[in-house]
């Protein structure tokens, strides 16, 4: 049974030259990429307001072990901005456009934006576990949800979820010390 593929050579090219201006997404694509350009422009939204609560938190903390929180929240709002930039190039290649709207960020982000006191470090490092614990939730729902009608995107999310999963598991260091 395992042996019964055939690749319809002849169809997938002829389907290849039809709209040649969709670039990358063809036929073959098995997802609605309205659909899954709205989830990254949801998970860009994520990723920008995680950027704008790690850096605020870096800045603001105050307290003995200022240094060490504040590097690690340096770092994390680094990898987040990048993951929001890897996701609006995603976007961009299934034919959208990238929502950085300031305007609708925070309704659309699944985290929040938080300002615990300075000298609470504490509450700092649990908001943004909390945060990151949520976006490895949606992530991996998302990824779920894609299976393998969109192996790029698909992959794209696994690969910034393992960067989450070492957040979370970063900041729960830093709460255990
Ligand atoms: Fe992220
Ligand atoms: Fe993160």
């Amino acid at each position: 049974m395992s042996d019964d593929f055939v690749l319809d050579v002849t169809r997938i090219r002829e389907d290849a030259r039809r709209k040649m201006e969709a670039g990358p997404v063809t036929d073959s694509y098995g997802v609605d990429s309205e659909r899954v350009i709205d989830i990254l422009n949801d998970v860009i939204a994520t990723e920008m307001v995680c950027w704008l609560r790690y850096t605020r938190h870096a800045i603001s903390a105050t307290g003995i072990d200022r240094a060490q929180v504040a590097a690690e929240f340096t770092e994390h709002a680094a990898q987040e901005m990048q993951h929001a930039m890897r996701a609006a190039e995603r976007v961009s290649q299934l034919g959208g456009e990238p929502d950085f709207d300031p305007a609708t960020l925070a309704r659309r982000a699944h985290t929040d934006y938080t300002t615990p006191s300075p000298n609470e470090l504490k509450e700092m490092l649990e908001h943004n576990l909390l945060a990151e614990r949520i976006v490895i939730s949606s992530y991996q729902e998302i990824v779920r949800w894609l299976a393998d009608r969109d192996p790029t995107t698909r992959r794209l999310l696994e690969s910034i979820l393992e960067e989450e999963e070492e957040h979370a598991d970063d900041i729960l260091d830093l709460l255990g010390t």
